[in-house]
């Protein structure tokens, strides 16, 4: 039977030239579906007789078999394409360098914090902390701040929509109300109160917007109090965290006379570098002073007794004089390309 030889040819080549399975399927259906070719041969059988019947099936049979045969190792040729195709599209370059992972970095506001703390911890200061949603009692009146203050008024202070008693926070002075009343309470016993010395860096915030005042930024507070603490030693003490923080002598400091609530004498500290990008150019870093009578009776402390000094540095403008950065909002834009610079 040349023609089912021919047949077999014509179905293997028809396989070959499809380009996907569903060509392939349907190039099968051809010969194998249900009015295919080969199926038609398999149905004139019934007009033969019983032998040539026989000897034709035989035929057909094989046939059938042969291109089954090519069928299935054309649907596998055709997986093991689609297969190859996959593994190119998907492939990966395993000597290419890694992206790596982003290095982080610390915020330049707190590489300056843990400065500070690093340098007042070297003289015996504890690091001590409060809330920044304080009461109006610690942050105005406990310091001696009397109702009508301008400092409560709502355009310095952010206060929260009905609660009257609590408010962000204004600087961390309210810090230094809570480290008395604590220590006070933990040394009732003693005839001697030891001595506090803390600082107490933290987040504050006031309706204040422009290149050297953000309206949030940080603040440490300082507090030493005991028997005979004295304005010479804030003095010292400042003069002293300055030129070790700045790590250079070519810096001015002056105590320039002020006003502050809670403290009596009050003095702004500035400071000047004489070379570089902010040369000559004074910038206001802290308020201090001696802390008032009443602030200390407040912390439930003798002023008849005791005497003490407070301080309140901006240590953003700290980041600022130390990098020679003449915008402090730009601590806070949270710009990687600016950010990345102090890693
Ligand atoms: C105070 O906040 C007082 N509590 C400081 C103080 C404490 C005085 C203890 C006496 C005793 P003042 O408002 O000046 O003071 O702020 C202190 C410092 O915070 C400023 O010198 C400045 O360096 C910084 N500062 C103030 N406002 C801003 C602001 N909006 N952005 C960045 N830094 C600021
Ligand atoms: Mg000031």
């Amino acid at each position: 039977m040349d023609n089912l030889d021919q047949l077999v040819q014509q179905a293997t080549a028809d396989f070959a030239a499809a380009a996907d399975s569903a060509q392939l399927e349907q190039a099968k259906a051809r010969y194998l579906g249900k009015s295919g070719s080969l199926t038609e041969r398999l149905k004139g059988l019934g007009k033969l007789d019983a032998d040539a019947r026989r000897a034709a099936g035989a035929e057909i049979n094989r046939a059938k078999e042969a291109i089954e045969a090519g069928l299935e190792a054309r649907r596998e040729a055709l997986r093991e394409a689609a297969l190859q195709a996959q593994l190119a599209a998907e492939a990966l370059d395993v000597t290419l360098p890694g992206r790596g992972n982003l290095r982080g970095g610390l915020h330049p506001a707190s590489r300056t914090l843990e400065r500070i703390e690093a340098l007042f911890r070297s003289i015996g200061f504890v690091v001590a902390d409060g809330p920044e949603i304080e009461t109006d009692w610690h942050n105005f009146t406990a310091l001696n701040t009397p109702e009508n203050h301008p400092a409560r008024s709502m355009h310095d202070t952010f206060y929260l929509e009905g609660h009257d008693d609590v408010l962000l926070r204004t600087h961390t002075s309210p810090v230094q109300i809570r480290a008395m009343l604590a220590h006070v309470a933990l040394h009732a016993d003693l005839q001697t109160m030891p001595e506090i010395r803390i600082i107490a860096p933290g987040r504050v915030f006031r309706v204040d917007s422009d290149a050297t005042h953000s309206p949030m930024f940080h603040q440490v507070e300082g507090l030493w109090v005991g028997e005979n603490v004295s304005f010479a030693d804030l003095k010292g003490v400042i003069a002293d965290f300055l030129r070790k923080f700045f790590e250079s002598d070519d810096l001015q400091v002056r105590f320039r006379p002020s006003f502050f609530p809670f403290t009596e004498p009050s003095a702004e500290i500035d400071v000047a570098f004489m070379s570089g990008a902010l040369k000559g150019r004074w910038l206001e870093i802290a308020g201090c002073g001696m802390v008032h009578p009443n602030v200390l009776r407040f912390g439930g402390i003798d002023p008849e007794r005791y005497t003490g000094f407070a301080f309140g540095m901006g240590p953003d403008r700290l980041t600022m004089l130390r990098y020679g950065v003449n915008d402090l909002r730009l601590f806070f834009d949270g710009d990687l390309r600016f950010l990345s610079q102090f890693r």
